[in-house]
């Protein structure tokens, strides 16, 4: 029999058809429902990128208004979910903590895979709706203090601010923020989104896809970079020194968080708009280390190796920025992602088989059990 052909990492390999994004590497494009990402940062809310990645098309202004409604009225959680979330070591990390938070949500129902997608639709906004307010419950208890309740007066991306600071910030850094959940959203089979698809096509839950994700999502290879990229920032701290350090990152043939990308080889689609966002915040702060430092980085990275950042590379300062602690990062993408995940566990639902590849066996040839001495 032939040698199988192994693709490593998937590399290369189309596993399914999607309807809901396109990367397109040879254009460096990236649209969601056919809108380019960029337009939809420019002309579109976050709320609406949600509405268009589940339905298909972007909202009328009624079906917004009713996502709206919608959002508001599930943003609480209950009693016995705050107190698990109170529960959580104080230095457990704040993925672990979503991950876990997110799983309670699924033992406070019965849910399987493959129920009338209206089932699936319900816990999507539940999901989209509440995990803003474990992510900043979270926070608050990390820091000692009691969680803010949800504002129904506030818009979601104010409430989210409102519930981990006490306060809602300037319009640039809504904008900002906005932007990266829009950026964030979506971007077909990556690692957590084929993860969620993989859990649905055995039929397993959608809580349990989500959870599955997360976890995913969690890797310094995936979502952790934007965490890891700020580590990395303060450990260069000066950023007169950023080209030099690149310089000896690639002499030690180091891998830099932030660069590179599985799909795209010259060029993230979504770099220059959150590129923007972060000169915006720079502007507000009156402090340009961040975007310094991100020039010499890049410079030296793509004029030596022709490795360009993702997205991760100016999203981790553009947070930083914001004020939320470096451990808040991914969950912050996951705050945002959860649109693209659910939009992909109801496709892969409505259109199911179950995934499932081969393997190569590399290990010790069939052998025989010896009854009395086996060493
Ligand atoms: N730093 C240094 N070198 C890098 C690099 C990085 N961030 N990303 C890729 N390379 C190098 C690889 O080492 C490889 O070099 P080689 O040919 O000498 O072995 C070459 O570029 C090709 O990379 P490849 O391994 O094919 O990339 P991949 O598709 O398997 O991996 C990532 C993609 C994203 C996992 C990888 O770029 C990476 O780990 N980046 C850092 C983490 C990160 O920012 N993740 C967020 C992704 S959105």
């Amino acid at each position: 029999m032939a040698e199988p052909q192994i693709q490593k990492g998937l590399a290369g390999v189309t596993v399914d058809s999607t309807a809901i994004s396109k990367v397109m590497p040879e254009t460096n494009s990236l649209t969601y429902r056919g809108y380019a990402v960029q337009d939809l940062c420019a002309h579109a809310s976050f709320e609406e990128v949600a509405y268009l990645l589940w339905n298909g098309e972007l909202p009328t202004a009624a079906g917004l208004d009713g996502l709206r409604a919608e959002e508001v009225g599930r943003r609480g959680i209950s009693g016995d979910h705050i107190e698990v979330i109170r529960r959580f070591p104080a230095d457990a990390h704040p993925m672990d903590t979503l991950r876990t938070a997110v799983s309670y949500l699924g033992t406070t129902e019965v849910a399987w895979g493959g129920e009338p997608e209206e089932a699936d639709r319900n816990r999507s906004l539940d999901l989209f709706a509440k995990i803003p307010t474990m992510i900043a419950t979270d926070y608050r208890f990390r820091g000692g203090k009691e969680p803010i309740a949800p504002r129904d007066d506030l818009p979601m991306v104010e409430n989210f601010f409102n519930m981990c600071f006490g306060e809602v910030p300037p319009r640039e850094v809504i904008r900002a923020f906005d932007t990266s959940m829009i950026l964030y959203a979506e971007h077909s089979f990556n690692a957590s989104t084929f993860t969620v698809r993989t859990i649905a096509s055995s039929r397993s839950d959608i809580y349990s896809a989500i959870t599955g994700g997360i976890g995913s999502l969690k890797g310094p290879l995936h979502g952790g970079a934007n965490e890891a990229v700020m580590h990395m920032f303060l450990e260069i701290g000066d950023p007169d020194i950023a080209e030099q350090w690149m310089r000896d990152a690639i002499a030690q043939k180091k891998l830099v968080m932030g660069f590179g990308h599985r799909v795209y080889k010259s060029g993230d689609s979504r770099v220059p708009t959150m590129r923007s966002c972060l000169e915006d915040l720079a502007a507000w702060k009156g402090d340009d280390s961040w975007v310094r430092m991100s020039d010499g980085l890049q410079k030296v990275m793509i004029g030596e190796k022709g490795i360009h950042p993702n997205l991760d590379f100016p999203a981790g300062p553009a947070y930083y920025m914001m004020g939320f602690d470096i451990e808040m990062f991914t969950p912050l993408f996951v705050m945002s992602r959860i649109t693209g995940w659910t939009a992909h566990y109801l496709e892969q639902n409505a259109d199911n088989r179950l995934i499932r590849p081969l393997s190569a066996y590399h290990g010790t040839d069939q052998r025989e059990v010896l009854p009395i001495d086996r060493r």
